[in-house]
């Protein structure tokens, strides 16, 4: 973000994670803007304000007009005269007033800048299309901004455009369905990431969620009931286009097809009768690609997907065959000889090829998981990075000649921190890639697979890291503040409360659940100290959860980002580099709220579930002790005191209830630190 600074110079103040303040709206804007002039004064919010919008305005800029009124109403409690948009004929001089020259078409490449202009007298939104406006809509929320008797925008102008075509979310609706009202709230919540693009995971081994009338048996046999009609398709993608976001399908084919299966068994590479999995993993079912009737049924399904979805693309997956059922058919076997395909990659090639004729007939183009990226392949493909070390992969498609789009770095599935994702590069360090190579890199998408996700807690796992991923989609910044990214996304994360986003409040609901109604005071500071395990260490060989298995478990109640852990983190770095007893009293008061964690669970009622996190609290009690006497100026610390911590501080990091306390780094510093002045030394 470049920011200019007219007139006066507004000081940038520290940010301050640890108290979740701010001092001004402007600062905590995410994604951050491409650039932005700050002038003096302020728009003033008062009952009467206006916002005009063109009376040819589409249905996509009076629905985020409204909903902006809305929103901004509910956040700041005005009881405005005018709750709907007005005319721009009518009302030129209205407080808001919104000017662009058309409507934006759902493809690649389309124009989505806006320019945002706030005087004290107007505030202006311009576009050449209104995808821009939208976008400016919910960059002009974030910058509202109050003091102790008014709400107010800060003058600014603002002139804003992505940095990437491709900036999406992948939502996979087959390990767990996830219902319309699902995905309708996070297409609500992708515009404030200035998202574009909903992938719709389809199908998989656990389920084929898309009614297809050609093959009713796809979902009578192959969904538990648990399925989009296409009816409701269409509703999702016409909310999704009232919203500028394009919806791209995945069938995923050859392999992933269990399901597809277990209602077609006849396109099967081995003849038998298939079962819904309920585990997770990668499993052998896979489609014939030498059987004619593999094509006739394809051909049938893609032609009312096409027809469904007017995205130019179409994602056909492709990922992780591992060709078992092709090496053990003799008559695949015999084929492939009789066509010279030398091995399961030039069959695979050989069945991408033939469906890429298929998705060709009923005009749409092919997308799939890295894996379709064979020698043969065409280059019309657009491939899917997700696998290998960051960068080599993407490197090595765009230096190919294809178009991609890149996931790894994005998947929201391994629980792994914000940061991480913020700190993925699309234009990978040391690649070298000339121009041309990297307009081929459309842009990128978070993944979530739904093994370990329900309806009920898929919104804590996607949120608020995805505004993160955002970031680096629209913005690219070239820089990295952790701190200052992390203190952003909890200001903007939160809000997306008002959209019906469930990451917080869901998180009571667990525990409440857990405590069976008592105080959950405790435990939900707990669970903003531990994080479910990361990779996919939680779900041991795809098979220690099932897709029935209850996901209502402390590990759902905490999130990917700690946030006391984190908050505990910065206050740690804050006292290394000044040590004083001001720093030091803030750390010390977390200390002392641990060590009374045993107790506190002591006092409630237990049962089984409440019984099982028992050990952890006891543990990080014993820990915090050990942690608070040693913070005392005058502690005696002896090699009987050290062994001790030893001890301690190994059991509180052994990962119980699949959450592992997420302080290691933090408290290693500054236990080092301590230990230090008084003459010993530490290794974990
Ligand atoms: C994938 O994660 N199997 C694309």
């Amino acid at each position: 973000m470049k920011f200019h600074f007219y007139i006066f110079l507004l000081v940038f103040s520290i940010f301050s994670f640890s108290q979740a303040q701010y001092e001004h709206a402007w600062q905590n804007l995410m994604p951050q803007p491409q650039d932005i002039h700050l002038q003096k004064g302020q728009f003033v919010l008062d009952s009467l304000f206006t916002v005009a919008i063109p009376d040819t305005a589409s249905r996509r800029v009076q629905i985020a007009a409204t909903k902006f009124i809305r929103r901004l109403t509910n956040r700041t409690g005005l009881f405005v005269k005018h709750g709907f948009p007005l005319s721009l004929k009518e009302v030129p001089q209205a407080n808001i007033v919104v000017h662009y020259n058309r409507t934006g078409n759902l493809q690649l490449h389309e124009d989505e800048a806006y320019q945002l202009k706030i005087t004290a007298q107007q505030i202006n939104i311009e576009a050449g299309t209104d995808l821009g406006v939208v976008f400016a809509f919910e960059t002009l929320l974030q910058l509202l901004d109050n003091d102790h008797e008014k709400y107010f925008f800060q003058n600014l102008t603002i002139s804003d455009k992505p940095a990437f075509t491709w900036r999406g979310l992948m939502i996979d609706a087959a390990r767990h369905f996830q219902p319309v009202a699902v995905i309708k709230r996070n297409l609500d919540a992708m515009l404030v990431a200035k998202l574009n693009t909903f992938h719709w995971h389809l199908s998989d081994d656990q389920g084929f969620r898309i009614a297809i009338k050609a093959y009713p048996q796809l979902t009578q046999k192959a969904s538990d009931g648990q399925f989009y009609t296409q009816a409701q398709i269409k509703d999702v993608i016409q909310y999704a286009a009232d919203r500028g976001i394009r919806v791209i399908p995945e069938i995923d084919v050859p392999g992933h097809a269990t399901a597809l299966l277990t209602a077609l068994p006849d396109i099967a590479s081995r003849k038998k009768n298939y079962q819904l999995q309920r585990n997770a993993g990668i499993f052998d079912p896979t489609l014939d690609p030498t059987n004619p009737q593999t094509y006739k049924v394809l051909d049938k399904i893609f032609k009312e997907i096409a027809g469904l979805f007017p995205f130019a693309y179409i994602h056909i997956g492709g990922d992780e065959n591992r060709g078992r059922q092709w090496d053990a058919n003799p008559e695949i076997q015999a084929f492939m000889r009789q066509k010279g395909l030398k091995n399961n990659h030039e069959l695979q090639t050989y069945f991408n090829v033939k469906l890429e004729k298929i998705l060709q007939k009923y005009h749409k183009k092919m997308m799939g998981w890295e894996e379709i990226r064979t020698p043969q392949m065409p280059k019309t493909a657009l491939i899917h990075v997700w696998r290998g070390r960051a960068g080599v992969s993407l490197t090595k498609t765009v230096k190919s000649g294809y178009d991609a789009v890149l996931s790894n770095g994005f998947y929201i599935d391994l629980m792994l921190p914000a940061a991480t994702h913020y700190q993925t590069q699309l234009y990978p360090k040391q690649a070298h890639l000339t121009i041309d190579q990297k307009a081929h890199i459309l842009g990128g998408e978070a993944t979530m697979w739904s093994e370990l996700v329900t309806p009920f807690t898929i919104d804590s796992r996607i949120w608020p890291r995805t505004l993160a991923i955002g970031e680096r989609l629209w913005s690219n910044p070239s820089g990295t503040n952790l701190r200052q990214m992390y203190q952003r996304l909890f200001a903007q994360g939160y809000h997306l409360e008002e959209l019906g986003i469930t990451h917080i409040k869901n998180r009571g609901v667990i525990l409440r659940n857990i405590a069976q109604n008592q105080d959950i005071s405790t435990l939900q500071a707990l669970s903003r100290l531990y994080e479910p395990l990361k990779g996919y260490k939680r779900n041991k060989a795809g098979t220690e959860y099932q897709s029935y298995s209850p996901f209502m478990l402390f590990a759902d109640a905490c999130s990917a980002d700690a946030e006391d852990a984190l908050r505990f983190g910065f206050l740690v770095e804050d006292y290394l580099k000044q040590p004083n007893s001001e720093n030091k009293r803030k750390i010390v008061i977390y200390l002392k709220k641990w060590q009374h964690f045993g107790e506190a669970l002591k006092n409630l009622h237990t049962n089984p579930k409440l019984e099982l996190l028992r050990p952890m609290s006891r543990s990080l009690a014993n820990l915090a002790k050990d942690l608070n006497r040693l913070s005392l100026e005058d502690a005696i610390v002896n090699q009987a005191f050290v062994q001790q911590l030893q001890a301690d501080y190994k059991i509180a990091f052994k990962a119980y209830n699949d959450v592992s306390l997420a302080l290691k780094k933090p408290l290693n510093i500054l236990i080092k630190y301590w230990l230090k002045q008084k003459g010993y030394n530490w290794s974990e």
